[in-house]
């Protein structure tokens, strides 16, 4: 996660960011981030928004102890052990700009009730980040991740047929889907990589 994320987190992401997201931001958002891993993503959006207070939530005790140990320059981040699948977020109704969730959501049993509780705590105009796998089909997965992942044939095999039902899981329009059944409505989305969609959204009038 960490050495992939210069590449995942590379300029053509931040110019569809900084265009369809932080110039709709206020001077001081409060940002979150669930399932933030090692919060390397929340440490790029501090240097951006140095007036951001940020939180990063993971499920992960290790992701947590490496963000807490990053550097967010004048940026305010606290991070914390939290499981978003089965817990409220520690915020109050309206109170939150940007809520991002990279790679996360594909792994919840059942998303709706965090996509509710996300809709919850965003402000008027807030903005749901949505970042995550869309499915290849399984050759094009399986050269996926021999040509761009740079495994071996025996382990992208190995790996390979055991990850495709967990990446593979949703399309995009699934995700269209899931978004408006949980009162999002899409305001922008690109498709950077072939493997991952990104979403754009507000909660729906
Ligand atoms: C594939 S990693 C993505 C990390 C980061 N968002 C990124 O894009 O680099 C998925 C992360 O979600 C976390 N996660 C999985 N289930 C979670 C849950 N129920 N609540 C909070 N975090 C969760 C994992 O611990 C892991 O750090």
């Amino acid at each position: 996660m960490v050495e992939t994320h210069p590449e995942r987190f590379g300029q053509e992401f931040w110019t569809f960011f900084t265009a369809h997201i932080g110039s709709h931001l206020p001077p001081r958002p409060v940002m979150i981030d669930l399932g933030c891993g090692p919060g390397l993503l929340l440490r790029d959006l501090g240097g951006r928004h140095p007036g951001a207070t940020l939180y990063g939530y993971d499920v992960t005790p290790a992701m947590v102890a490496y963000g807490r140990q990053l550097s967010y320059g004048a940026a305010k981040a606290t991070l914390a052990l939290h499981d978003v699948a089965t817990q409220p977020l520690p915020h109050a109704p309206g109170s939150v700009d940007l809520v991002s969730m990279s790679s996360v959501l594909h792994v919840f049993d059942e998303p709706l009730p965090a996509l509710a509780e996300i809709r919850r705590s965003l402000a008027p105009g807030g903005i749901f980040l949505l970042h995550d796998w869309i499915r290849q089909p399984l050759p094009t997965y399986l050269a996926w991740r021999r040509d761009v992942l740079k495994e071996g044939e025996a382990e992208s095999r190995r790996r390979g047929f055991r990850l495709f039902p967990v990446h593979n899981k949703y399309t995009t329009e699934d995700w269209r889907w899931l978004l408006a059944e949980a009162g999002f409505a899409i305001r922008d989305e690109t498709q950077l990589r072939a493997s991952h969609q990104i979403f754009v959204t507000t909660p729906a009038r």
